[in-house]
C-alpha cells in the first residue's frame, strides 16, 4: 500500500485551561498527549506520515490557507452543544476530505442519549424506560410512571459527566431536586432512566464490512463484577475504582446477546469503523442499551489493548484495523 499522508484532528487537555468557575470535569472527554502518541505511533508503524491538525478551528484555518491530506484520523470530540462531534466531520464533508470514523449525523444522534435510545429501540433493541426533562415544570408526581430506582443524567454528555452518587433516586423529591440542578448546571435536558440492577459491560465494535464484534468487556468497580446498585461515576474514574475485565468469564448465552446488542446498536446508528456500546445487564441476564460512543478512548490505558488481545491482535493492529477500515470505504487501500 502506498504511503499516506495523513491528518490528526482532537481536541487535547493541554489546549485548553480551565477559568475560574469552571466545573472540574469540563474537558474531561479531551484527550491525553499519551493517547495521541499511541496512535500517531500506530499508524507511522503502517508505514504512513502522521501530521498533527488539532480542532476544528485550526482545521478549519489550515483548509482555507489550501492545505490539504490523503485522509483525517478524527477523534475531535468538539467544544460545546449536541452537535460539538459533529463539527469535524460537517468540515471535511464540506472540503472533501476522506476522514476516519462516523460522519456528522450519527456523532450528533450518538451524543443525545434520548435520540440514540429512540433509533436503537425502533431497531428493535432493548434500553431502559425513560423521560427527557427540558424543564423543571414538564415533571409531575401523576405522570411520572418510571419504576425507582432511577438514575438522573445529563443528555448530551459523556465521561460520566454529571453522573456521581447523587444522580441515584429512590423517590419523587429527589427526583425532581437533581433533576433541577442538573438542567441548571448542564443547561441541557435531563434524561430520568429507570436504574438496571445488576453487572455492566461495554462492547466494542471495529471495521464495517463486516463489522468486527470484540469480546466484550466487564466493567468491575472496587474488584466487584456484580455491581447491582453501584454504577460508574466521574470520581471512580478519577479514583481507579474501575476495572476493565477482558476476556471476561461469562455464559456462552449472555455473550451472545451482548455482542447481537452491540451489532445491532452499531448498525442502526450508521457507526463508521469503530464504536463501543455500554450494556447494562439486569439480574435475569437480560441486557439493557446504555448509549453508544462512535469517539471512545483510543489510548492504550482504556479498553483497546484488551479487547485486541482478547481477539488475537495487537493495540497497534486494532488501531490500523479502525484506520483501514475507512481507507476500504473511501477506495483508498
Ligand atoms: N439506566 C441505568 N442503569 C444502571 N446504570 C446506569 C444507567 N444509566 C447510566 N448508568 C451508569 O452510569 C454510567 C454512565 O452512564 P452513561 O454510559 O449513560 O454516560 P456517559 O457519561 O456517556 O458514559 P461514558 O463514561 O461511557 O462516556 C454507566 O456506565 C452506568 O454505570
Ligand atoms: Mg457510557
Amino acid at each position: 500500500m502506498r504511503s499516506l499522508n495523513v491528518g490528526f484532528t482532537y481536541d487535547a487537555k493541554t489546549d485548553y485551561e480551565l477559568l475560574p468557575g469552571d466545573a472540574q470535569d469540563k474537558y474531561a472527554e479531551f484527550d491525553f498527549e499519551e493517547t495521541l502518541v499511541e496512535i500517531e505511533d500506530s499508524i507511522k508503524s503502517a508505514g504512513h506520515k502522521i501530521e498533527r491538525v488539532g480542532h476544528v478551528k485550526t482545521l478549519l484555518r489550515k483548509l482555507m490557507s489550501g492545505e490539504k491530506w490523503d485522509i483525517i484520523f478524527n477523534i475531535a470530540e468538539g467544544i460545546k452543544g449536541r452537535n460539538r462531534e459533529s463539527q469535524v466531520p460537517l468540515v471535511l464533508e464540506l472540503f472533501g476530505i476522506p476522514y476516519v470514523c462516523s460522519d456528522a449525523l450519527t456523532m450528533g444522534a450518538t451524543l443525545d442519549k434520548v435520540v440514540a435510545k429512540s433509533i436503537v429501540s425502533s431497531a428493535g433493541v432493548l434500553t431502559p424506560k425513560f423521560l427527557k426533562i427540558e424543564k423543571i415544570s414538564q415533571l409531575s408526581p401523576k405522570k411520572f410512571n418510571l419504576k425507582y430506582p432511577v438514575i438522573i443524567k445529563p443528555s448530551e454528555e459523556g465521561t460520566s459527566k454529571g453522573i456521581e452518587s447523587d444522580s441515584l433516586a429512590r423517590d419523587f423529591k429527589h427526583v425532581k431536586k437533581r433533576t433541577q440542578w442538573l438542567i441548571e448546571k448542564y443547561n441541557q435536558p435531563a434524561l430520568i432512566e429507570e436504574f438496571i440492577i445488576g453487572s455492566e459491560f461495554t462492547v466494542a465494535v471495529i471495521e464495517n464490512d463486516p463489522p468486527n464484534v470484540l469480546p466484550p468487556v466487564r466493567i468491575d468497580i472496587q474488584g466487584k463484577s456484580y455491581l447491582g446498585e453501584e454504577f460508574y461515576t466521574y470520581a471512580r474514574v478519577e479514583n481507579d475504582d474501575i476495572g476493565y475485565i477482558c476476556p471476561a468469564k461469562m455464559p456462552k448465552s449472555l455473550e451472545k446477546k451482548l455482542k447481537i446488542m452491540a451489532l445491532a446498536s452499531y448498525k442502526a446508528l450508521g457507526i463508521k469503523d469503530v464504536g463501543r456500546v455500554d450494556i447494562r445487564v439486569n439480574k435475569k441476564g437480560v441486557p439493557y442499551f446504555l448509549e453508544c460512543n462512535p469517539l471512545p478512548n483510543l489510548g492504550k490505558g482504556d479498553i483497546f489493548p484488551l479487547v485486541a488481545n482478547a481477539a488475537g491482535f495487537s493495540y497497534e493492529e486494532a488501531i490500523c484495523k479502525i484506520f483501514n477500515s475507512a481507507l476500504k470505504r473511501y477506495n483508498l487501500s
